[in-house]
């Protein structure tokens, strides 16, 4: 088993740039597939959604071509099935996907049930309400594959009963290419829906409202080639922002967007922490002791779910008690089982952690949970005296970029290490 080693106390100091998001870019390189000709995506994160999202490619028949490191060119006019791979579909929960970019491209799509984190029931029944809205048959298999099918795709009014990115996604995609108008009514509005939105409508759709509660799409039959550039990650930038403040260090994160950090700021300034704003960078500081707080997770532009587990840990380091609820997901406290291991004091009840404040983490042997959890780990053992290793990094591998990199070159002491299995 292959794990993090982190000698933890050193506050982290210096610049760290931000990759490409991630869930913009497992939502656009689907969505290649809907164009007539082959497109550039560039700012590409070298992560393991990004992997395992071009071989789905690959595998459907798109010619894929790495540029370079952050860029590849897909070529979707050579796709010969609508069936998609069962094992490397089940890698990740974004591979669902696929079910609205080909029933588009194609009017079918046979996908498994999709993987990825679990923090409780994650339903698609919102996704599947959209496809059949625009005319689609979906039959759910014995098999745990979906299948959806149909001859014409037809524009029509959508109302999503609880906001939710996935289905969002899921609808533009099949509705881009629909008969019609389809109108997404109380659609998500994260930075990502308005980038893929963007990235369709350089191949010539007609998406508009994107980043609001309600987004039109005028279907379009053919789209053309185009070169896109992935939008840095607010949840990556925002782990470097709570990494900063719970070392109590000094970081300049460049190559962001800081209007998609605001909910982010605000909550570490009223901790206590300096958060300065530039064009494309943030810096945040801190060096003297933290104020408790209260936090509630909600759809964009709410504090994010996925930054939840993070700031968490800078909670454990201030002052008084804090209270966080969890808006989105019903169990998506489980890390906190780890954090207690290494001193810290929360309990959970429901959907809401209290936690009290502690002097000082102190190092242990934990888990990664799941990807945002495991992030939280890797703060609160850069947070930690001592030497704290931690395991299951596969999933922390599915969304950072280098981290190991990236946190040294911010002065952290941290280093892999393989460790027999049975340890
Ligand atoms: C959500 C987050 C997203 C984050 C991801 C992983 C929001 C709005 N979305 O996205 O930012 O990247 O988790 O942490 O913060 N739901 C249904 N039926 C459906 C689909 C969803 O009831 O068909 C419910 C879910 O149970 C959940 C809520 O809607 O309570 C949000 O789900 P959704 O936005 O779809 O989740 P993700 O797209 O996975």
């Amino acid at each position: 088993m292959r794990k993090y080693k982190i000698n933890g106390g050193i506050p982290l100091s210096g610049a760290v740039d931000i990759s490409g998001a991630k869930n913009a870019v497992v939502a656009i390189l689907p969505a290649a597939l809907l164009a007539d000709e082959p497109c550039r995506i560039e700012n590409i994160p070298i992560i393991k959604d990004v992997t395992t999202s071009l071989l789905l490619l690959e595998s459907l028949g798109a010619q894929v071509t790495r540029i370079d490191d952050h860029t590849v060119e897909i070529d979707p006019t050579t796709v010969n099935t609508c069936s998609v791979d069962d094992e490397l579909a089940r890698n990740m929960r974004a591979s669902y996907y696929f079910i609205g970019a080909l029933l588009g491209k194609r009017g079918s799509a046979r996908v498994p049930m999709p993987g990825g984190c679990w923090f409780g029931e994650r339903p698609m029944d919102l996704h599947l309400k959209g496809f059949r809205a625009l005319g689609a048959e979906v039959t759910p298999q014995e098999d745990g594959f979906i299948e959806v099918e149909c001859d014409q795709l037809m524009g029509n009014s959508i109302y999503l009963d609880t906001v939710s990115v996935g289905a969002t996604v899921n609808i533009m995609l099949a509705a881009v290419k629909a008969m019609g108008m389809t109108v997404i009514e109380n659609a998500a509005k994260e930075p990502h829906i308005v980038d893929l939105a963007n990235f369709l409508n350089t191949m010539g759709a007609d998406i508009r409202g994107a980043g609001t509660d309600v987004i039109k799409i005028r279907g379009t039959q053919y789209l053309h080639s185009a070169t896109y550039s992935i939008i840095p990650d607010q949840i990556e930038a925002g782990t470097y922002m709570a990494a900063a403040v719970a070392t109590r260090g000094d970081v300049l994160i460049r190559n962001v967007i800081p209007k998609h950090l605001e909910s982010i700021s605000a909550k570490l300034v009223e901790m206590g922490a300096w958060v300065e704003e530039m064009d494309d960078a943030v810096r945040v500081r801190c060096n003297g002791p933290l104020q408790h707080c209260n936090i509630k997770t909600m759809p964009h532009p709410g504090f994010p779910t996925d930054m939840q587990p993070q700031i968490a840990v800078v909670l454990c380091t201030a002052e008084g008690v804090s209270h966080i609820a969890e808006g989105i997901w019903e169990n998506r406290f489980r890390y906190t089982e780890e954090l207690l291991r290494m001193g810290a004091n929360i309990e959970v009840r429901g959907s809401t952690a209290t936690i009290t404040g502690v002097p000082q983490l102190k190092a242990a042997s934990v888990m990664s949970m799941d990807l945002r959890a495991g992030a939280a780990m890797v703060i609160a053992g850069l947070a930690a005296e001592g030497t704290t290793e931690i395991g299951n990094i596969r999933y922390i591998e599915r969304g950072y970029e280098n981290i190991i990199e990236k946190l040294t070159r911010l002065g952290a002491d941290i280093t892999m290490i393989e460790v027999p299995d049975e340890e």
